[in-house]
């Protein structure tokens, strides 16, 4: 009677999985071994148009074959969950990322490949997965960090096509690799590092939203023919814009009524503590005027000194408009989402007041370059 209870308690009804209860169950003692374990995140593609057109009936069949088909797949060691709604977990101790890889992709060749019933009228044709990898503890140092950097990589792929599977980069290690750091800078790095990770857990929106604007500041600042150079001090500078967000309470990040006088005068603050925490990094200076002036305005009416036109470092120009338009398609809680022509049209509307006229018609041509090419990525 007792192990008919338990297995109610810990199995997902649907899938007749084990559910996310004791998903955290199991993260939790394995995790306090200390011992290797890789997690695999997958996220099933495009579920709601699926549901739209099937209904969730059908829906909810779609669930149960895919769950049998990542069952199927997976090592002796590895468990699958049912992490919630269209999300799986597949927990694999004693794997190091290498071969957590080699699960996934066999995963998600498994589905792609995998005959389900509706799948013809799907955008790519057929059922396809994304999954996030992580490895604790050689990338994350505890149980809520190895779930975040999954779901991270995870969200990579969202956000830039689908059908794929992420294993969690830093962007700061890959900074590490283009900057000749002494010992003394590295701690610093470490320290940002972390800084970093903990804005990601305080806003949801700096979430993906970081990475976003280093590939189009990039993709803009090629655009207008700048040097390499100067390409790579402003993808940095897009990391480590925001990083003064740290300093602002979490209560403010995430308000979802207008902030009042005060608040807001906090949140600008962020300009000036992202300044003051990168400035000991000498080999980073570059990067300083990025931080401290990306929320000017062309029209002199922007923060915190009220630079304007050509004054303003062209970096930060540069970050403005990038920033401003991933703030406008991205779900934030003062503000509702703007489609793609919205925003654009937003940028034209607001050319030669906010942002720098010059940079408006090169940086709408590098959004449509962008979105097309992660169009084709998502139906190919
Ligand atoms: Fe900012």
């Amino acid at each position: 009677m007792y192990n008919h209870f338990r297995s109610l308690s810990i199995k997902d009804e649907l899938t007749g999985l084990y559910n996310h209860r004791y998903f955290q169950e199991k993260l939790q003692e394995l995790t306090a071994k200390g011992e290797t374990l890789s997690l695999l995140l997958l996220d099933l593609d495009h579920f709601k148009i699926y549901n739209d057109m099937y209904g969730h009936p059908q829906g909810d069949k779609l669930l149960q074959e895919l769950a049998k088909v990542i069952s199927g797949n997976i090592p002796e060691q590895g468990t699958v969950y049912r992490y919630g709604g269209e999300e799986f977990a597949v927990l694999l101790p004693g794997t190091d990322s290498e071969t957590a890889l080699t699960v996934a992709e066999s995963i998600r060749k498994a589905v792609s490949e995998h005959e389900f019933e509706g799948m013809k009228h799907m955008p790519a044709k057929r059922i396809t997965v994304s999954i996030g990898v992580s490895t604790f503890p050689h990338m994350a140092t505890s149980k809520e960090n190895l779930l975040m950097l999954a779901d991270e990589a995870l969200y990579k792929i969202k956000y830039t096509s689908r059908n794929k599977v992420q294993l969690y980069t830093s962007v700061v290690d890959e900074l590490k690799s283009h900057f000749d750091f002494g010992s003394r800078e590295m701690e610093l790095i470490q320290m940002i590092k972390t800084f970093l990770t903990i804005i990601n857990s305080k806003d949801r929106y700096t979430y993906g939203h970081t990475e976003r604007d280093m590939e189009y500041a990039e993709a803009l600042a090629r655009k207008i023919g700048l040097p390499e150079d100067e390409i790579k001090i402003i993808r940095y500078g897009a990391l480590l814009h925001d990083i003064g967000k740290v300093e602002v309470p979490t209560e403010i990040l995430n308000k979802k009524t207008k902030l009042t006088e005060q608040e807001w005068e906090t949140m600008k603050m962020h300009v000036i503590w992202g300044e003051e925490i990168v400035k000991p990094i000498k080999e980073l200076a570059p990067c300083l005027p990025i931080i401290r002036h990306h929320h000017e305005r062309y029209d002199g009416k922007g923060y915190p000194d009220g630079l304007q036109g050509t004054a303003i470092p062209l970096a930060a120009r540069i970050l403005t408009i990038v920033d401003s338009f991933d703030a406008m398609t991205t779900n934030r809680p003062y503000q509702k989402t703007k489609t793609i022509p919205q925003a654009i049209e937003e940028i034209r509307r607001c050319s030669g007041t906010q942002f720098d006229p010059h940079l408006v018609e090169p940086f709408i041509e590098v959004i449509k370059e962008i979105r097309n090419a992660k169009i084709q990525q998502d139906v190919s």
